[in-house]
């Protein structure tokens, strides 16, 4: 087949128009001639499949891949999640609209600790994915929760790399069993927002391997996503969607990774570095990018195999898309079932972390008094890339109305024009208040005691609001606002003295303090940002309709300095100090810490308290554990334990199975989290039993010495707990022989 013709590159459109002088034979894409195409292809066609396309298939999309339609190759469309599929609501020209389902945030689905629960709402998420025309959704978001401050972590999932790694592989399967893709993100060592394109994470082999790609690996290997997304960031030296090692030695040698990678949304000026570190996509796409790999294909700097080795890697993306099956989608997914689905997930998810006095669950006929700015403005996701366009959130004004509670009327009206007032001074200023959470409005000490006659219980809604790029602040943030502690305090008082309780629900995308006030209150009940059900999930837990299941998935410590990543997370502007490319925390961040991040650090530092623990969360009902039994398999090891509904309502329980394994010449965590589980709900004096397999290479420690995973022998203990630091049930198992998986010494030193 001749190919000496004359490519015209037709950017806006993202087309690809070849004009041949000499008639072509005509071949078109199939899963099954992906080498034919390949040999057919120009350079020119080759190397514009491996740059972003814009489009407007689907407005709001962020990106696009290009069309060849000489070859049948289709424009393939990429979105935002995770919480939901991000798209323009609205076009122009049209009566239609185009909202999606605000599904709960990644933070309060990991808190669920149930892979078949997030399955079942990714599920229902890809099929919105599916039905508007989009080939893969640009999620989940899994960097691991290193520090509390991070501002995107409400788009992760956790502190411990084997949950995040699991809910990420249960998300991706349930979105890829529509059909179409996903894209795990942000590969790799993305923990802040500060200086997010430009940060050098410089982290340990060690701490690489057990956490920071733990999670990856395990998403890879147990959920198969289509791609993977390179992040902005540095890792030990280089920008990771440069690193040869990280895209190809770990990602595709070590653990089978056969998808494409994408870059994050932004050009770095080594693009043929990338595509020869095994980046296949450039994200969102420019025309400097062909240039750039053209001449490098044209002067030999990357060759015809890396080139074909890219382009075959895209190809075989195209031909499991939608779009290049010609699948006809609706425009109309079903959102009046996928809200079910919503709302029934943030109910299996929300954790109750104060219950004094069985104050929770309410009757339901009490008068509630509901404060802050918050219940009428309900933080149902995030800010940035991660914000889904529903139609609307529920705020726990109508939650509450619609569970049956009779609302003190005054007080309703209070927070809703102090909202619309908010809002039309954000609109006269343009002030960005979703930065940060609108401000609390005050309410006088007086105002407080007279509600505390007039009503029978307080809830106290508290927010907060984050989003990509920016981290969030110690002051009025990690902490409460001095407005915020005044009106606990105050509401704290009055209704106390009247005998009456207070209850406060945590509207919040990230951890903050509650050791300094949690005294102060009854009960406190964290749905984090639950989508755009999550209020009703919250009003239907404090009724007693639904009995709280979700533990926390990181720790909440006591102060912001208890944990080690504040040392070096750049929460304070003084601590950034220095020459551009120098600065501290801003232009590299050394994660000192090691592996001692959340509980791996507490555990090992009992002098540290926290305020509440990692996997920590209380229900309406008790759990007793029975004798646990653990058995060596051929493989690694087996156990079981039993679990009884000891209370008086139905109930689910988390099961956390925590291993402390033998040194082996390595400083190890107290315990390490190496399996888990939840039980159906199970009726008063019900048990089941759960049973958890853990090879032994998931047993294993990294030895940096020898580049290699290890896993010693002799006595390891067995930990099934009702959170890291509740253990209600132990065994012990006996390793006879050391093992030792090797890998490959790629990821720069720190
Ligand atoms: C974000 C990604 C996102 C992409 C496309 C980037 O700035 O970091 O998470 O998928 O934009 O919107």
């Amino acid at each position: 087949m001749k190919r000496d013709f004359i490519a015209l590159l037709c950017l806006s459109c993202g087309l690809l128009v070849a004009t041949s002088s000499f008639a072509q034979k005509n071949i078109t894409l199939r899963e099954d001639n992906i080498d034919d195409v390949l040999k057919d292809m120009t350079v020119e066609e080759k190397v514009t499949l491996l740059v972003g396309a814009s489009g407007d298939l689907v407005p709001g999309a962020a990106g696009y891949t290009h069309a060849i339609p000489r070859l049948g190759i289709p424009m393939t469309v990429l979105a935002d999640g995770p919480a939901g599929l991000r798209i323009q609501p609205k076009r122009e020209g049209s009566d239609q609209t185009f909202y999606c389902t605000g599904f709960p945030t990644s933070t309060l689905l990991a808190s669920s600790w149930d892979q078949e629960l997030v399955e079942t709402v990714t599920t229902a998420m890809g099929n919105e994915v599916l039905e508007y025309g989009v080939d893969v959704l640009l999620a989940p978001g899994m960097n691991l929760h290193r520090n509390p401050l991070c501002g995107r972590n409400f788009e992760y999932y956790s502190e411990d790399p084997l949950l995040s790694g699991k809910m990420a592989a249960a998300y991706i399967r349930g979105v890829q069993s529509n059909g179409v893709g996903t894209s795990a993100k942000h590969y790799a060592a993305n923990n802040q927002e500060t200086n997010r394109l430009e940060n050098d994470a410089r982290v340990s082999n060690r701490a690489l391997r057990e956490l920071y790609l733990k999670n990856f690996e395990i998403a890879v290997k147990e959920g198969k996503p289509w791609t993977v997304m390179s992040s902005y960031n540095k890792l030990n030296g280089d920008y990771t969607q440069q690193k040869h090692g990280l895209l190809t030695t770990v990602l595709r040698d070590e653990w089978g990774f056969d998808g494409i990678v994408m870059t994050d949304w932004g050009v770095k000026e080594g693009t043929v570095k990338a595509a020869k570190a095994g980046n296949d996509l450039m994200e969102s796409g420019r025309q400097v990018e062909i240039d750039r790999l053209l001449a490098a294909v044209n002067s030999g700097e990357i060759t015809q195999e890396e080139l074909d080795r890219n382009v075959r890697r895209m190809l075989q993306y195209i031909v499991k898309t939608p779009h290049f099956k010609g699948y006809k989608h609706s425009n109309k997914p079903d959102l009046k079932a996928h809200a079910q689905v919503a709302r029934k997930a943030a109910e299996e998810s929300i954790i109750l972390l104060r219950n004094e006095y069985n104050t929770l669950p309410l009757k339901g006929n009490e008068k509630v008094a509901l404060y802050g700015i918050t219940s009428v403005d309900f933080v149902g996701i995030g800010t940035g890339s991660g914000e889904v366009n529903t139609e609307h959130i529920a705020n726990m004004q109508e939650a509450m109305t619609a569970a049956g509670f009779t609302l003190d009327e005054n007080l309703v009206e209070y927070y809703r024009s102090c909202y619309a007032t908010q809002t039309a001074t954000e609109k006269m200023e343009g002030s960005a208040i979703d930065k940060r959470h609108r401000p609390e409005p005050t309410l006088s000490a007086k105002a407080i005691e007279r509600q505390a006659k007039d009503n029978d219980v307080a809830v106290v809604v508290i927010g907060r609001i984050a989003g990509e790029g920016a981290d969030r602040t110690v002051k009025d943030d990690f902490e409460l606002t001095a407005i915020e502690r005044e009106l606990l305090q105050n509401i704290s008082m009055s209704y106390h003295k009247e005998l009456k309780q207070v209850v406060v629900v945590l509207n919040i995308v990230g951890v903050i303090e509650t050791a300094s006030w949690k005294h102060m209150v009854d009960a406190i009940v964290l749905p984090w940002a639950p989508g755009q059900e999550g209020a009703h999930a919250v009003a239907d837990i404090l009724k007693g309709k639904v009995n709280p299941s979700g533990k926390l998935p990181m720790t909440f410590p006591i102060n912001y300095m208890d944990i080690l990543t504040s040392y070096t997370f750049p929460y304070n502007w003084e601590m950034t100090k220095g020459k551009k490319g120098e600065r501290k925390n801003v232009d590299y961040t050394q994660y000192y810490e090691g592996i001692d991040v959340g509980y791996r650090h507490f555990q090992s530092d009992p002098d540290v308290e926290v305020s509440y623990p990692f996997g920590y969360g209380l229900s309406y009902t008790t759990f007793a554990y029975g004798k646990p039994s653990v058995k060596a398999t051929a493989d690694g090891i087996k156990a079981t334990v039993t679990v009884t509904n000891t209370g008086k309502v139905a109930g689910r329980e988390v099961v956390e199975m925590y291993v402390s394994a033998p040194a082996g010449g390595l400083v190890k965590p107290v315990r390490e989290l190496k399996a888990f589980g939840k039980t159906k709900l199970l009726a008063p004096g019900a048990s089941e039993t759960l049973t958890f397999e853990v090879s032994a290479y998931e047993l294993a420690s990294f030895n940096e010495k020898s580049s290699a995973w290890e896993t010693a022998s002799g006595k390891y203990e067995v930990l099934f707990g009702a959170s890291v630091a509740d253990i209600r049930a132990t065994a012990t198992f006996k390793m006879s022989k050391e093992q030792a998986w090797k890998v490959h010494d790629v990821l720069g030193k720190k």
